[in-house]
């Protein structure tokens, strides 16, 4: 634990005379945390917090959040400086290893994944296991678990060395597997990767490139992409990077651990919302129907939710929507899209619920869902492949937070507690005498 220590609370069980002093602790910047540590051994109770909104599980160096103010930081950077003047590889290095680097450094990080971004052979033949109309995310879900079988001399997870290479792996490798998902589903040959390109590049390079002609890649167009990567590389304790976590904090190997990340990320309420605001748009089909959807979004008996909009911890306007509704108009005027329908029910959509009642009250803003699926969709990505997207990019953020959790000599085994509803102890019946249940 590295935060300072700077206070007590003192709480009392009400009726008795007994409480507990919790220490205080507060890190560099954000509210004061009580610890609570010792409350069961020294007042007999839990603390319960279903989807953890008030429990913060570790401390982290690597990414800070200011929801109120709409503030994000990565190792004390503000998301709009390194998405304006930084690359995707930089801030990974950021991310892995706590500084920007200098020039040298970037030099041997690019190296350092540009080495490992070919797949085992072995690994292609997984993807013919899987049916052409398989989502990516099952592919990818399934080839980053597989790599764990691959890498047994790299496996320890209490050897620093292990962990880095297999973080230069999963790094390297993601993009490839993401690509080669895709090349599978539409039934077109892998296209094996190209170290003297960038990383984004590389990665538009294998999703459109065919072995049949040279393909270009459009330098604005990789650009975007390279910011879309850094836009989604962290987000501190969201779902998919608690779940590597508390994979991690059982042993588990890092492949293992990004797998079940990649599960996580996969729902839509967390990483899957992208693809689900342009399907939301599809079925919304014109503005005039804007106002008969908001009133469904609205209505208390209806599960419909505003897709793109709300977050957990942002109650204002996710920074970094802000930047993807600029890229997307970028990327629009570089394919020359005057007129795209859908992001022009984005923006009326996006109008709308900010004038509106429901939203202001709940705090409901954009978040980088909102705009990112119109973009990809632009770029010619398949809806499909948006949350595949989303995982190539997080994978950076999840290995981070792994390797930040290994490092920590107070880390142990992830196991919350509950509150029990069910049955009291009871004796065994016999079959003969069991009643008739419901
Ligand atoms: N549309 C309509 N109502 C909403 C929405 C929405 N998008 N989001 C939250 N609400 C309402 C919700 O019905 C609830 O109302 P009430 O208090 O009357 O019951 C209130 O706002 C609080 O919602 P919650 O579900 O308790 O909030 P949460 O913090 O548990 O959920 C969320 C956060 C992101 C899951 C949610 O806002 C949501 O489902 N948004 C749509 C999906 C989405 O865009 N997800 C991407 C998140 S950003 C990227 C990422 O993390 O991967």
């Amino acid at each position: 634990m590295s935060g300072k220590s700077t206070g007590t609370m003192t709480v009392t069980l009400d009726g008795s005379n007994k409480s507990a002093k919790l220490p205080l602790i507060t890190g560099t910047i954000g509210p004061a945390v009580a610890d609570i540590r010792k409350l069961y051994g020294e007042l007999g109770v839990f603390t319960f917090d279903p989807g953890y909104g008030a429990t913060a599980s570790c401390d982290s160096k690597i990414t800070y959040i200011d929801g109120d103010e709409g503030i994000l930081l990565h190792r004390g950077y503000p998301i709009e400086q390194l998405a304006e003047h930084s690359t995707f590889l930089e801030v990974a290095h950021l991310l892995l290893n706590g500084e920007l680097p200098n020039e040298q450094e970037l030099r041997q990080f690019q190296q350092g994944v540009t080495m490992h971004t070919m797949l085992h052979e072995q690994l292609r033949s997984f993807f013919n296991g899987f049916r052409r109309d398989a989502h990516p995310m099952a592919v990818l879900c399934g080839v980053v678990g597989a790599l764990s079988a691959f890498y047994h001399d790299s496996l320890d997870i209490n050897n620093p060395e292990h962990r880095r290479i297999s973080a230069f792996r999963l790094i390297a490798k993601i993009p490839t597997i993401a690509a080669w998902a895709y090349k599978y589903s539409i039934g077109q040959p892998f296209m094996f990767p190209r170290n003297d390109l960038r990383y984004a590049e590389n990665f538009l390079y294998m999703m459109n490139a065919v072995p049949a002609e040279p393909y270009h890649v459009n330098p604005i167009l990789a650009r975007a992409m390279d910011r879309i990567l850094i836009l989604h590389a962290d987000h501190e304790q969201n779902a998919s990077t608690s779940t590597v976590r508390l994979a991690g904090s059982t042993g588990a190997n890092p492949f293992a651990c990004i797998a079940a990340g990649i599960a996580s990320l996969w729902g839509p309420a967390h990483g899957g919302a992208n693809e689900a605001v342009l399907k939301m748009l599809a079925e919304i089909g014109h503005v005039d129907h804007i106002p008969d959807f908001i009133e469904k979004v609205k209505d208390k008996n209806s599960s419909i939710r505003l897709m793109g909009f709300g977050h957990r911890v942002y109650k204002n306007y996710d920074p970094r929507a802000k930047i993807m509704q600029q890229t997307c108009h970028e990327v629009l005027r570089e394919l020359g899209i005057k007129d795209d329908p859908l992001l022009d029910l984005a923006v009326e959509l996006e109008s709308i619920a900010l004038k509106d009642d429901y939203f202001i009250s709940k705090k409901l803003y954009p978040n980088v869902d909102f705009y990112s699926g119109i973009i990809l969709k632009a770029m010619g990505f398949p809806t499909q492949m948006f949350t595949v997207l989303f995982a190539v990019a997080r994978t950076v953020g999840w290995i981070s937070q792994w390797q930040e959790m290994m490092e920590d000599p107070s880390q142990r085994i992830g196991r919350p507690r509950q509150i029990y509803t069910g049955a009291p102890a009871r004796d065994y019946v016999p079959i003969e005498r069991r009643k008739k249940h419901n």
